[in-house]
């Protein structure tokens, strides 16, 4: 469907947004001051009492915090609000009239996006959790490096080359937003404390609320090929595409195979496999390009996140 956001909705997705980075954002910079578990329990979300009151004991373990730091990374990645992260935003921001000159975290001018999450969430008969794979519905986006922003006024035109960077955004933070839909519930298995598990469960559909959202935004792609650079945005609703697998309308999860090949088919979240989720996660960023730039250092705080929080058992 063809829809407007206003800007004040806009804002208060940003504010939504901003406040949950800030609750993960506490969790981990508790975490990291030193004692896990006391610390995390004081900030006002995991309270002694509540804890006590639920029967759980109060003390969180290793991995939930390590789950927690990964977390709290990822959404400062995905979006905004400096943090821990702070001294990483060494990335130039877009030369285009208007946009602000700051360091950025994200590279978001030389993408290439994985837009196989289209074929993966239309079919029927396969999941990603089996070692099935699926085609990309842009396959060009992968071929290439792509700018999600313009770059300076000069990609202002022609008029299909900056509707590409238009196309190349809504295709890129659907991606984004899908492994987000994934990250949540992959790392919701090995938690073990059950307000962090709460903390998991509350925050993970509020990310497949942006899929859908952004999904659908990117089935409006008006099919081009800019001029500039030969990069193809098929129509995805002739052939050869066109049908289950690729048409723009259908943006529910299709029922698939879950769990066993023998149980009838059912509509999931795909993938959710736990082992490595977190480390899954950085590599797609990564593959995306998000972070072409940054320092060999980002990189290995990024690792050390990832692995901790992919270390982390339900106890
Ligand atoms: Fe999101």
């Amino acid at each position: 469907m063809e829809q407007k956001t206003k800007p004040a909705q806009e804002e208060k997705i940003m504010k939504t947004s901003a406040s949950r980075r800030a609750l993960l954002k506490g969790l981990a910079v508790g975490a990291g001051a030193g004692a896990i578990g006391a610390e995390l329990l004081n900030v006002g979300v995991l309270s002694n009492t509540h804890a006590h009151a639920q029967g759980t004991g109060a003390a969180l373990t290793k991995g939930d915090v390590a789950i927690l730091r990964f977390l709290s990374a990822a959404e400062i990645l995905e979006g905004a609000d400096p943090v821990n992260l702070d001294k990483f935003r060494t990335l130039p921001s877009s030369k285009a009239t208007g946009a602000q000159q700051i360091g950025r975290l994200t590279n978001l001018m030389q993408l290439s996006v994985d837009t196989s999450y289209w074929t993966k969430y239309r079919s029927r008969t396969k999941n990603p959790d089996f070692g099935d794979t699926f085609p990309p519905a842009v396959p060009g986006l992968l071929q290439g490096q792509f700018p999600a922003i313009p770059r300076d006024d000069n990609d202002l035109h022609p008029k299909k080359h900056i509707q590409a960077i238009a196309n190349t955004a809504g295709f890129h933070f659907a991606f984004i937003e899908q492994g987000g839909t994934s990250l949540y519930p992959s790392l919701a298995q090995r938690v073990s404390h059950p307000e962090v598990l709460r903390i998991l469960l509350s925050i993970g559909p509020t990310e497949t609320a942006h899929f859908q959202t952004w999904h659908d935004k990117a089935g409006n792609a008006p099919a081009l090929t800019d001029p500039t650079n030969g990069l193809v945005f098929p129509d995805l609703n002739a052939p050869p595409f066109g049908g289950e697998d690729f048409q723009t309308n259908l943006i529910m999860p299709e029922p698939t195979i879950f769990l066993s090949r023998k149980f009838p088919p059912v509509s999931i979240i795909r993938p959710t496999q736990t082992q490595g989720a977190a480390m899954g996660a950085a590599k797609a960023l990564t593959d995306d390009g998000l972070f072409i730039g940054q320092s060999k250092e980002f990189f290995r705080v990024l690792q050390e996140l990832a692995e901790e929080a992919d270390e982390a058992q339900r106890g």
